[in-house]
């Protein structure tokens, strides 16, 4: 498989000014088929418990009946609304993700919506504005596919990080657990 087979989307959406503005041997690319191994669910565990996941999980969804969904190649499938960037760093380690999925809407005159989830830097590489980076980027593909907003719910602790991102409060979070 090569590398652009390998590649949830494609990488002329990563932006070229977030990719120079990273870190020496940092690099910044959709997620990959074998992140697995990179350590790409070891960066998602800042977020919640993430489980013990193995990498047949990590690839796929849900078997249901005959039909078996995978996750990586299901998101593969559906690449013009998810999108799932990482950075490397120079040991070829996953240090950072997000995604920005887009919804598709019939008020705005079909307008498209672009929602973050998702932001993870390693606990160690924190500070060095790896967050920001993923933010610009998902929001540089949220721009490029069309989007008129992007949106995203966040802890009232990290309020101030988003702002630095470019965002305002705006409404109210509400949920329901099934
Ligand atoms: N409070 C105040 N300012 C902050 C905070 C915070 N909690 N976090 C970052 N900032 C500031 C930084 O000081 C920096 O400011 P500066 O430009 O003035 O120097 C700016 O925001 C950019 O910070 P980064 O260095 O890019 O932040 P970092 O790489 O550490 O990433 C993140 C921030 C993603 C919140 C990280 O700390 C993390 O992974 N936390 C745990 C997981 C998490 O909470 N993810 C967000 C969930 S919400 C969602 O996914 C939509």
């Amino acid at each position: 498989m090569s590398i652009q087979e390998n590649l949830l989307f494609t990488p002329s959406l990563i932006s070229p000014e977030v990719q120079a503005a990273l870190p020496k041997g940092y690099t910044i690319r959709p997620l990959a088929s074998d992140d697995y191994e990179r350590g790409f669910l070891d960066v998602l565990s800042v977020l919640t418990v993430i489980g013990n996941i193995s990498k047949a999980q990590f690839l796929v969804l849900i078997k249901l009946f005959f039909f078996t969904l995978e996750r990586f190649f299901y998101l593969k499938a559906h690449n013009h609304e998810y999108f799932t960037l990482v950075i490397v760093s120079s040991e070829d380690r996953i240090v950072g993700a997000g995604t920005i999925f887009i919804e598709r809407k019939f008020i705005r005159n079909t307008g498209l919506v672009g929602h973050i989830e998702d932001i993870a830097v390693d606990k160690n590489q924190q500070g060095k504005k790896l967050g920001l980076r993923i933010i610009q980027a998902l929001k540089y593909v949220g721009a490029k596919t069309g989007c008129y907003k992007v949106i995203l719910d966040c802890s009232e602790k990290n309020v101030p990080f988003y702002e630095k991102c470019g965002f305002q409060r705006k409404e109210v979070e509400m949920a329901w657990y099934c």
